[in-house]
């Protein structure tokens, strides 16, 4: 059983061949990052071009990669939403073209679902509920999973966390995305020389992050300017107090729930720190955590190739799913447990 797997939610332009549930052949990924670099963020137009510019070759070395033929290929998974419309028409049309062709199935994929999912590429899936916990540059939210749906708990009111470290970066200087440069320096900075005060949020497992990136503005404002060592520390301080904001809300859905399973998905668990935090308190608590693996971290094709498989197979591997209708639209605001 061979799934070919399609993003183009955002800045990256992916394809996977996925084996099987759980054996990845070729995962390659085209990114646009530079060409967004002197804006400090994403541009759409910029994304969606790269995108169009990118996919039939990342297609092609996808599937020489993994050493398959074409007529291989049984299914085809592409990320439907949420995420750019210019970008997700790329890759939801280069997949109703391929379907088409080739009379194979196609299956939508929710980008949300796909990176809790990126955990189970090379491991083995819960069959207990758990809660997800999604931090990325677009999204930040706590849900329920249970026998296959989600349930929303909370998100974010503002920013996404992933949006205020590259907010924070650009305030700093640091160049886009944010996320990296930012978690380097936190490792060689002081995280108790600046301190944040929490953002009052009515409900619990609701998130908030752009007061903390307005304090981080008027602090560089203030003490202009910053010594290197103050920019190490300001950093420090920064990511100690949002990893600390979801590592404890992710905590507190797992007591709302009765959940002792935490699974993690999106750019921002590549951070060393939140990595680190997660580990810690779920072992103290006696809580699995499912951090991905590095490499699927951010947007990947292979996570896609995952869920949509899933998707259609169920538990095993038969090709007698319910397959998306070719008119099937792209949905930049699809929500997860709504
Ligand atoms: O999941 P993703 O690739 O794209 C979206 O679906 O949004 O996440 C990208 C986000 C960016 O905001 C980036 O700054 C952040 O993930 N990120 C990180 C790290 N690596 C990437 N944030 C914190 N620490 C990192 N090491
Ligand atoms: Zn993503």
């Amino acid at each position: 059983m061979i799934t070919l797997g399609i993003e183009t939610s955002c800045d990256e332009t992916s394809c996977a061949i996925l084996k099987g549930k759980n054996e990845i052949l070729s995962n390659i990924v085209s990114s646009s990052l530079e060409k967004h670099q002197a804006y400090g963020g994403v541009v759409p137009e910029i994304a969606s071009r790269h995108c169009l510019e990118a996919i039939d070759w990342v297609y092609r070395s996808a599937v020489k990669k993994a050493g398959v033929r074409e007529n291989e290929i049984e299914l085809i998974a592409v990320t439907r939403g949420p995420g750019l419309i210019g970008s997700l028409l790329v890759g939801v049309s280069f997949a109703k073209a391929l379907s088409f062709g080739w009379k194979i199935p196609i299956v939508g994929v929710n980008h949300l679902e796909a990176h809790l999912d990126a955990n189970f590429i090379e491991e083995r899936k819960p069959k207990k509920s758990f809660v997800g916990l999604i931090v990325s540059g677009g999204h930040t939210a706590l849900v329920h999973h249970e026998r296959g749906c989600y349930r929303l708990l909370g998100e974010t009111v503002d920013d996404a966390v992933g949006e205020a470290y590259d907010k924070v970066a650009k305030i700093l200087g640091l160049g886009y995305p944010g996320g990296p440069a930012i978690d380097r320096l936190a490792a060689i900075g002081d995280s108790s020389a600046v301190k944040f005060t929490k953002p009052k949020i009515d409900r619990k497992l609701n998130f908030s992050f752009s007061g903390i990136k307005t304090a981080v503005l008027y602090y560089v404002e203030k003490n202009k300017p910053l010594p290197e060592q103050a920019v190490k520390d300001l950093c420090a301080s920064f990511q100690s107090a949002c990893v600390e904001w979801l590592v404890e809300k992710a905590m507190a859905a797992c007591v709302h729930t009765g959940c002792k399973i935490i699974v993690t998905g999106g750019g921002v668990t590549a951070n060393s720190y939140l990595r680190k935090r997660l580990a810690e308190d779920a072992g103290k608590r006696k809580i699995k955590v499912y951090i991905p693996p590095l490499k699927y971290t951010t947007d990947n094709a292979a996570m896609i190739a995952r869920n949509g498989m899933e998707k259609f197979c169920g538990e095993g591997t038969k090709l007698d799913g319910e397959a998306s209708a070719l008119d099937m639209a792209a949905d930049p605001n699809l929500g997860i447990g709504v």
